[in-house]
């Protein structure tokens, strides 16, 4: 019989991975919800979604959350409901209806003035309103619902607005004349960047196997926005488009960002659902038709 999933945010990149993920056989979506129809923090909507699908679900994927990094930190009461709040009420969700929970995190619950891989044993030290919300969904969750499986993750591209496809656009108007001289890219910030695709496969391959508990999880590899930036354009056709090598420092944004944002993720390989290089991983996404290229190719 196909197991039975719920997704939480499935309007976001990860949850339209993890749709299209579990369109596979033995597996089926018994429900998917989003904003503005469903708020995960509010108990009764979620609770009506629970009792819509009749037997309850095996597995509840949590891909929702305020993602906006400069954002949270004024608008910090949205930012606590979605990433802390939400995340503790479907997790007593599914603790009532016998569902196991994955929730999603991010590299950016850790402070960044690391030199090695952070590893799941690590303490979180967040400096932005983003992560410290991410950090205390973290606890919620593990703390209502021991048994469920947290993810964190690492500079996601996916279908949907990302890094990549505003880097394809700025590669655009300076074809088109809208734009001219060299992109200006921060060179000091080193992270994983990782495919939403691969992703979700790592979430339904590790909630499969039945894995709990905190797991790092990012494709493989580590760059700098400004390496993530040249790859895209060599990808997308741009070669020739020069990229400036900014500091973060002189970008002067709201929210402060973890300089070394690099996951540590030998438990995940472990369990054979470790991810392939995140060159490899750009490449897919630029060829397929969830790119930004879509319909147009690329040319390298
Ligand atoms: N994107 C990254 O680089 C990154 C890095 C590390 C970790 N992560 C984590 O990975 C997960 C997936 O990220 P993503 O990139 O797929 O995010 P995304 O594209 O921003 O999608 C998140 C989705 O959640 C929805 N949402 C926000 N608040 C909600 C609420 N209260 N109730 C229901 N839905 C809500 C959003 O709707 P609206 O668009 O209407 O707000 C959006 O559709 C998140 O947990 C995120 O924190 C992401």
């Amino acid at each position: 019989m196909a197991t039975r999933w719920i997704i939480a945010g499935n309007n976001g990149q990860l949850g339209r991975a993890l749709t299209r993920v579990l369109a596979g056989p033995g597996r089926k979506i018994v429900a998917a919800f989003d904003l503005p129809e469903v708020d995960i923090a509010d108990p009764e909507a979620v609770a009506a979604v629970f009792a819509d699908v009749g037997d309850p679900a095996d597995f509840v994927v949590n891909a929702a959350a305020f993602t906006q990094v400069d954002r949270c930190e004024t608008e910090r009461e949205a930012a606590y409901r979605a990433n802390a709040i939400g995340p503790k009420v479907l997790a007593e969700a599914c603790v009532a209806a016998g569902s196991r929970l994955a929730h999603v995190s991010t590299d950016y619950v850790f402070r960044g003035d690391a030199c090695e891989p952070y590893k799941e044993d690590d303490t979180p030290d967040p400096v932005s309103a983003y992560g410290a919300t991410k950090r205390e969904g973290e606890s919620f969750v593990l703390a209502a619902a021991p048994d469920s499986l947290v993810v964190r993750t690492s500079w996601v591209f996916g279908e949907g607005r990302n890094f990549i496809g505003a880097i394809v656009g700025q590669g655009r108007a300076r074809r088109d004349g809208s734009a001219t001289g060299p992109l200006s890219v921060v060179d000091d910030q080193r992270g994983r960047p990782t495919y939403a695709e691969d992703l979700a496969g790592a979430i339904v391959g590790l909630l499969e196997q039945d894995c709990r508990g905190l797991y790092h999880v990012a494709n493989a590899g580590v760059a700098s926005w400004w390496d993530l930036a040249r790859v895209t354009l060599d990808l997308a056709g741009f070669s020739d488009i020069e990229i400036d090598r900014a500091r973060t420092a002189d970008l002067d944004l709201p929210a402060p960002r973890p300089l070394w944002s690099v996951l540590d993720c030998s438990k995940v390989e472990a369990r054979g659902v470790g991810l392939r290089n995140w060159q490899e991983a750009v490449r897919d996404y630029l060829e397929s038709d969830l790119s930004p290229l879509a319909g147009q190719g690329v040319t390298q």
